[in-house]
């Protein structure tokens, strides 16, 4: 019996079916931040519930926004306009969700009072300091603890541009930047960016009515006075389609077709890297949703074998990285994976707690300072008992480990999978046969 808290994951022969994944986590984050701070009504369908999302709602409804709720994936924000948010009594609770607390911060900068952001502990030992160093740059005052949570945004709306470099490749500080650039006089702010980080806030608020100019390395908006978006359709996470094309490329039986899933270039690094491992993924019905791109993808067992995953595409990846180490477990010859250092700083030190996750299920997996080296076996895992190490992703790591094992998984911690996908175990087992 499992207890409080646990997952058991048995062994399967194959995953199967069709599947429609919830809503993706990164633009349902900022689908509530921009309705919140458009001047209208805001329908937002095909949201993607989860703790950290709800943790969003919260947030904004705790500053003045009305979000009302009709069922799990519709929501209806009245925005209050772009410098509308009031400080509430206390602070702001992100809980686990670090795009809340990278992201608001930007926003906070157009509007008027003291904010505090702070969550649980998990974000307590996240970097801080990689926003509020640009948002200072750009004249406003974000207050940290020695780089970390709680963070006091001390705003009187005043925001300078500036053209900015990120130190390391993020979309939650090019997006706190550029959402500060909003409300910058009459200036250009600009973002450069030696790797592309993944893009929903330049596309939504170009949609939105801001003058965003893309070109190669490099993104700026204008400022605006006002936003306008009465509807954002939100796509499939492809994050939360990943694990299940993990486990239906290695489980021989497999054939499965996953429904409406976003396959934004910036997010799909994982399906460039599996088709160099061999792996046979079909991407059909392509299509415009609400400014992403989305299709159908058809996943089919593969023989894989080792790839190198080099830096540059870590940022289109960084979510997935757990499931490819696991993937690379599976495939002929050693994997190396380099440039990956921020996983160290996720809601837990990813290298480490998928190291030993993976060899605590009988894989061969190697820490890097940077990544891993994995040297694959392609026959299943022993199975085991893990811990999910407060993380979501490792959580969902665990139980694709589990399916694709010999003995079974059992995880503990699961209820960290609420943070992005709160039914995930029930819809794994659903298409596990
Ligand atoms: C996110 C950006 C990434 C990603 C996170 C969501 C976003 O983080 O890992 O899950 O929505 O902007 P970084 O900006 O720290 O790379």
């Amino acid at each position: 019996m499992a207890e409080a808290g646990e997952l058991e994951v048995a062994p399967a022969g194959a995953v199967a079916g069709e599947l429609s994944v919830p809503g993706d986590k990164s633009i349902s984050h900022r689908a509530v931040m921009v309705g919140a701070l458009t001047s209208g009504t805001v329908s937002v369908t095909g949201f993607g519930a989860s703790a950290d999302t709800l943790a969003t709602v919260d947030a904004f409804r705790a500053m003045g926004v009305a979000v009302e709720r009709d069922g799990d994936d519709r929501l209806s924000i009245e925005g209050v306009g772009m410098r509308g948010l009031r400080p509430p009594d206390g602070p702001i609770d992100v809980r686990n969700a670090g795009t809340l607390m990278r992201i608001l911060p930007g926003i906070l900068a157009g509007q008027t009072g003291t904010f505090t952001l702070d969550g649980d502990d998990s974000i307590r030992r996240r970097p801080m300091a990689r926003i509020a160093e640009p948002l200072g740059r750009m004249g406003v005052d974000v207050e940290t603890h020695d780089g970390l949570p709680p963070v006091t945004v001390h705003a009187n709306g005043e925001v300078e541009p500036i053209t900015y470099r990120p130190p390391v490749a993020s979309a939650q500080v090019k997006s706190a930047v550029l959402f500060a650039g909003l409300f910058a006089g009459r200036g250009v702010t600009v973002v450069e960016e030696a790797i592309a980080t993944r893009d929903h806030t330049e596309r939504m608020l170009q949609r939105a009515g801001v003058p965003v100019d893309r070109r190669p390395g490099r993104v700026s908006v204008s400022p605006v006075r006002d936003l306008d978006l009465p509807e954002i359709a939100v796509p499939g996470d492809f994050s939360s389609a990943a694990p299940f094309i993990a486990a239906a490329t290695i489980l021989q039986g497999s054939n499965l077709t996953l429904r409406d899933v976003s396959i934004n270039p910036t997010r799909t690094g994982m399906l460039t890297v599996l088709e160099r491992m061999g792996g046979r993924v079909g991407v059909f019905r392509r299509r415009l949703s609400a400014g992403e791109p989305v299709a159908d993808i058809e996943v089919r067992p593969a023989e894989l074998v080792a790839a190198d995953i080099e830096p540059e595409i870590i940022p289109a990846l960084i979510d997935e990285l757990p499931l490819l180490v696991l993937l690379a477990a599976f495939a002929r010859g050693t994997t190396t994976i380099h440039g990956a250092g921020e996983l160290r700083v996720k809601e837990s030190d990813r290298i480490a707690s998928v190291v030993e996750l993976l060899n605590e299920c009988g894989a061969h997996v190697r820490a890097l300072e940077d990544g891993f080296e994995v040297l694959g076996v392609p026959h299943r895992l022993r199975g085991g008992r893990v811990d999910a190490a407060g993380d979501h992703r490792i959580a969902m790591l665990g139980a694709v480990a589990g399916v694709c094992s010999q003995e079974g998984v059992t995880i503990s911690g699961a209820d960290a999978l609420a943070v992005s996908f709160p039914d995930f175990a029930e819809r794994l087992a659903a298409v596990s046969a």
